[in-house]
């Protein structure tokens, strides 16, 4: 049975996603959260998942002895000292293609750009903010008509694809490349053409 720590601040539905994709799977839950209302909480105990409101000053205590084979950050929405990262392997999910529009509001940090395509980044987790090494990226065209919220939309939806994915290769040791299974939105010209 593999152990992961999920942390969040907030809304929880990469959390969701991938507590729904290892339903019945050999991987065992821990949700953390630093805010008290933080709604991932709520989702978790629909979830049935072990759930603990662990405030930022007090994180490295209660992950200390845990030994999680993997600490997952969704939506966290603070900087982990070293001396947490010591603990384990961090992951993050980052909704764009970094080292493009880091920080906060990236999917509305591409979109007033203008760039033509973005996407999403998982990485680990290093003292920089969103600068760890590169482990996936999926892109996505901005179509001209496309407003910011259909963005966010199409956003959110290759995130809740492809975490739970990467978790699941890490956790196992599978060494993928992601940028075919993931073609969302990029429709290569050749697709259906019968070329292959
Ligand atoms: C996601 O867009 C993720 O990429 C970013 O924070 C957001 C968290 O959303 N790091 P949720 O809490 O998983 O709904």
């Amino acid at each position: 049975m593999k152990k992961v720590a999920v942390l969040g601040s907030g809304n929880g539905s990469n959390f969701q996603a991938i507590a729904e994709y290892f339903q019945g799977k050999e991987v065992e839950f821990t949700c953390i959260c630093d805010k008290k209302d933080g709604y991932i909480l709520e989702r978790a105990k629909n979830l049935n998942i072990p759930a603990f409101y662990v405030p930022f000053s007090e994180t490295h205590e209660f992950l200390k002895d845990k030994s999680f084979d993997l600490i997952v950050l969704a939506g966290y929405m603070r900087i982990l000292p070293p001396k947490v990262l010591d603990l384990g392997k961090f992951i993050n999910i980052h909704p764009s293609l970094l080292p493009s529009f880091k920080g906060i509001d990236a999917i509305k940090q591409a979109y007033d750009y203008g760039v033509k395509i973005t996407g999403v980044t998982v990485h680990y987790v290093c003292e920089e903010v969103d600068a760890g090494t590169i482990i996936a990226q999926v892109s996505t065209n901005i179509e001209p008509d496309m407003n910011l919220y259909q963005l966010e939309n199409v956003i959110h939806a290759i995130e809740h694809r492809l975490y739970p994915v990467v978790i699941d290769n890490i956790l196992f040791d599978r060494v993928v490349d992601y940028s075919e299974q993931f073609a969302i939105g990029n429709k290569s010209s050749c697709e259906g053409c019968g070329c292959h």
